[in-house]
């Protein structure tokens, strides 16, 4: 756990329960809490989830308002294998099930033409649905045992506020929701999320796909998988989709894109760039890799460290580089 965050060490403190590395029998505890309709946040490879039971209409609603969400922006079903697929998805052209067969479970949201388990609730009233098979050990463990106890799918957004950053660590989750969360919820602490930024959201509703939002899995990697053409297009208009708005994921500090830091700043950057003198140095990745991982926590300790502003030189290059330069657009524009 970073230091500064001594206060949520004592989680007594807060309303709803945390399972710090989960057994398996507290993960089946989780299971039946969210089959009773409760909330449970978990880990992913990508972020941390608000997970709520994908067809109870109620516990759907209370991610929405935990989360301070609009009801027309729709949320991602999480599943724990390709085997239920058909039940959320019609109509699924041939090219995203080699991308669902390459890239499942990890860090991946295929947009899809919806089926009937997907209820207007779940996708904002669209004709389609964001299903995904994440690869964290423990939302895989926890999704098998809600579907052996006759759960469908768990939706889960990432687990903060809206507009905000997404959590990577346990800490991040209370940070942002434990107000929002009662005694009945439940989160899972897996530790800090691997990837560090949100899935690959890619919609396949039409002949070709297009990348909505870029992430883990890059467009070279998608290209190579399947022999159609992809492009890259936020501005494909499908859908109502709250990580394609212009500005999401900030910090409360402003954050500013190459600039040059003043003494309080604080400074993101890659580790071969110098912190000047009085500037606060919130992370120095060593690697793209890295620094998507490290990307949020240097928001939020921005945030903590009370800087004047957050100055970020954005990584060069491809790969995931694309899926933070995005983020970080986001995060400065506005
Ligand atoms: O990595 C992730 O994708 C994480 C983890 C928890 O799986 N989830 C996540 O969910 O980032 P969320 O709701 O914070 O962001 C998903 C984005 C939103 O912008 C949402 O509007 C969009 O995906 N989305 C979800 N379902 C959609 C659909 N059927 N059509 C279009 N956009 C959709
Ligand atoms: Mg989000």
């Amino acid at each position: 756990m970073k230091s500064g965050r001594s206060k949520l060490d004592k989680w007594d403190d807060l309303h709803m329960q945390v399972f710090n590395k989960p057994t398996p029998n507290e993960i089946k505890i989780a299971a039946k809490a969210l089959k009773d309709g409760n909330l449970v946040a978990f880990p992913t490879e990508t972020v941390y989830g608000l997970g709520g039971d994908a067809l109870n209409e109620k516990a759907v609603r209370r991610i929405y308002l935990s989360k301070g969400r609009p009801l027309d922006h729709p949320l991602i079903v999480h599943i724990s294998s390709i085997d239920l697929i058909n039940e959320w998805a019609i109509d699924i052209p041939k090219y995203a099930l080699e991308l669902a067969n390459e890239f499942w479970p990890g860090p991946m949201t295929l947009i899809l033409k919806r089926n009937y388990l997907a209820k207007n609730f779940i996708t904002g009233g669209q004709d389609n649905v964001g299903l995904r098979v994440p690869a964290h050990p423990v939302a895989i463990a926890l999704l098998k045992r809600f579907e052996e106890i006759g759960g469908f799918g768990v939706a889960a957004p990432s687990a903060n506020r809206f507009g905000a950053v997404s959590p990577t660590t346990v800490a991040a989750v209370s940070e942002e929701l434990s107000e929002y969360l009662g005694q009945q919820d439940l989160i899972l602490n897996g530790d800090q999320c691997k990837i560090g930024i949100e899935s690959t959201i890619i919609d396949c509703t039409k002949n070709n796909p297009a990348i909505l939002r870029p992430g883990a899995i890059t467009h070279k990697m998608v290209k190579s998988t399947i022999s159609i053409d992809v492009t890259f297009d936020q501005g494909r208009k499908i859908v109502k989709s709250s990580g394609l708005l212009d500005s999401h994921y900030s910090p409360k500090t402003k954050v500013l894109l190459n600039k040059e830091p003043s003494p309080g700043d604080g400074l993101l950057a890659m580790d071969n760039v110098l912190t000047p003198i009085g500037v606060i140095r919130l992370a120095s990745p060593k690697t793209i890799e890295q620094y998507a991982m490290v990307l949020y926590e240097a928001f939020r300790s921005g945030d903590q460290k009370g800087v004047k502003r957050i100055i970020v030189i954005p990584p060069e290059g491809d790969g995931i580089a694309v899926g933070i330069r995005d983020r970080l657009l986001k995060a400065s524009a506005g």
